[in-house]
């Protein structure tokens, strides 16, 4: 097909870990629509040429692959699209705000008025905007105001289609979602720019599964989602310091309650805490705008959810001091994961940055391990590089160690011979294990003493 022929040009700010997937699987299932992403980043850009993407995800090569070239393109230059695109999706980064008002707690929306403004100034003809970055409710009647502030006479409408992909899954999230969901005002012109969205999606996904709604809904439901899913989790890692002290395992009280159709079962795993760039953001957002429109008990109930995340981290890095003596100071303690989750190589509010800073506090000396990311990791912890060391291999990373702590949930870790592991670890040997994927009883005969999170530890002492 020749770029003259294709139906639409759709346009993506941002080549991030929602806009990059996301473009990539619009063009493999769309090849009648041409897709462009930019991004001010050159480096990323280029990377997204490459067979090395910028962000490690798996199955995804292969998505941006079949249309690479072919429908969708890569490129740093910004207003040029603008002015070629007739549906632009807008995802660049929305980070919690850290200075003045609202600082710590609601969306820092800098990048997305200077967006708005080069939509506004590249554009002479009409366009709907799509807001895909997850926003502040109301955040597109901000944006109205300021697209239609031009006196082109070219008219915006704006929609809303928040993603709900997970990072290690995209792929599959994207390829088959749960549901799809559209937002848009409910005028003739807003409802006509829905439907051409609802349009793309329905090339792969069957229409029952794209929802429509007012936009406000759509805009907070993504926050509602995600809180909703960080309380599961903050909801059993509170049952899990009670286990520890009831001889009652969390899995087991998971996995009772779950078979409950009522309830479920995802979501479910208790461990050292949750992290990614959304779960902590969204639910501070939710409680500042609940806050600012004074529904203060609304606030403080979704509030608890971040702090019960913060009290799991804290736990989980006194545990540990205490079963060490409580003394860390120059013990070798290997980190196996930092990242987040399990496939993925980013670390954006993963727990491990808190606990690396706190054993680092009582002078341990942290050597880290992970298959994907200890570059990130790196500059995560750019201020204390000189007291922590990084070692890929695993095996090398817990020599002479004292102790290991597993961090992230990489299969890696349940297939390691932690035979060799115990005989090259001083002893006694501890294993610290965040995530509950290691098989204890069998770490235990090793020699090992062994923590899980939401069981009460099997130690070779009496107490
Ligand atoms: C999340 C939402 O799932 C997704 O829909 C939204 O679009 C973005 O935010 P993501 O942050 O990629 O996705 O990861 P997710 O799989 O939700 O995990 C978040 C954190 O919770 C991870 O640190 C994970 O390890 C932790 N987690 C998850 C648990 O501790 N226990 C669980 O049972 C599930
Ligand atoms: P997310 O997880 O939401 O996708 P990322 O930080 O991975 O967030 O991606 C957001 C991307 O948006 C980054 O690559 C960043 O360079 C890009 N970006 C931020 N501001 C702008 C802008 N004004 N124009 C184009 N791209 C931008």
């Amino acid at each position: 097909m020749s770029p003259s022929t294709f139906q639409k040009n759709i346009l993506c700010i941002g080549a991030g870990y929602v806009g990059g997937p996301t473009m990539a699987m619009i063009a493999a299932k769309c090849p009648q629509y041409k897709i462009t992403v930019v991004d001010i980043n050159p480096d990323r850009i280029a990377a997204w040429q490459t067979d090395h993407l910028p962000i490690y995800e798996p199955g995804l090569l292969e998505i941006v692959k079949q249309a690479r070239g072919r429908n969708l393109f890569f490129s740093t230059e910004i207003n040029r699209h603008i002015q070629e695109a007739d549906i632009i999706f807008v995802s660049v980064n929305t980070p919690t705000k850290t200075f003045g008002e609202g600082a710590g707690k609601t969306a820092d929306l800098q990048y997305w008025e200077k967006t708005a403004r080069d939509i506004l100034k590249a554009s002479d003809s009409d366009k709907i905007i799509v807001e895909k970055s997850t926003l502040p409710v109301r955040t597109a009647a901000a944006l109205e105001r300021i697209l239609h502030s031009n006196e082109k006479g070219i008219h915006f409408d704006i929609i809303s289609n928040p993603e709900f992909l997970a990072e290690g899954t995209a792929v599959n999230d994207l390829l088959s979602p749960d549901r799809v969901l559209i937002g848009s005002r409910e005028t003739e012109h807003g409802l006509k720019a829905r439907q051409e969205i609802v349009d793309i999606y329905a090339n792969w996904v069957p229409w029952e599964r794209i929802i429509t709604s007012n936009i406000w809904s759509s805009e907070l439901s993504k926050l509602v989602a995600n809180a909703f899913l960080a309380q599961r989790i903050s909801s059993i890692n509170s049952i899990s310091a009670l286990c520890e002290k009831t001889e009652a395992s969390v899995s087991e009280v998971a996995y009772a309650i779950g078979q409950d159709s009522r309830i479920g079962s995802k979501f479910l795993n208790a461990s050292v805490g949750f992290g990614g760039s959304c779960f902590k953001k969204d639910i501070l957002n939710l409680v500042y705008i609940a806050e600012s429109y004074g529904l203060f008990e609304v606030a403080e109930y979704w509030e608890q959810v971040v702090r019960m995340n913060e009290y799991q981290e804290h736990r989980f890095v006194r545990t540990m001091i205490a079963a060490l003596f409580n003394t860390v100071s120059t013990k070798r303690l290997a980190l196996f994961g930092f990242a987040f989750k399990a496939d993925t190589g980013d670390t954006r509010e993963a727990p491990a940055i808190y606990i690396t800073r706190k054993l680092v506090e009582e002078r341990a000396q942290v050597v880290i391990s992970d298959p994907q990311a200890i570059a990130n990791a790196k500059n995560d912890l750019a201020d204390i590089l000189s007291e922590v060391s990084f070692q890929q291999d695993p095996y090398l990373a817990a020599r002479e160690a004292h102790a290991i702590a597993v961090l992230t949930e990489w299969n890696l870790y349940k297939t390691l011979d932690y035979r060799r592991i115990f005989q090259s670890m001083l002893k006694p040997a501890f294993i610290f294990d965040g995530r509950n994927i290691l098989d204890r009883e069998l770490l235990y005969k090793i020699g090992f003493n062994v923590y899980s999170i939401g069981r009460p530890p099997l130690t070779h002492f009496q107490d």
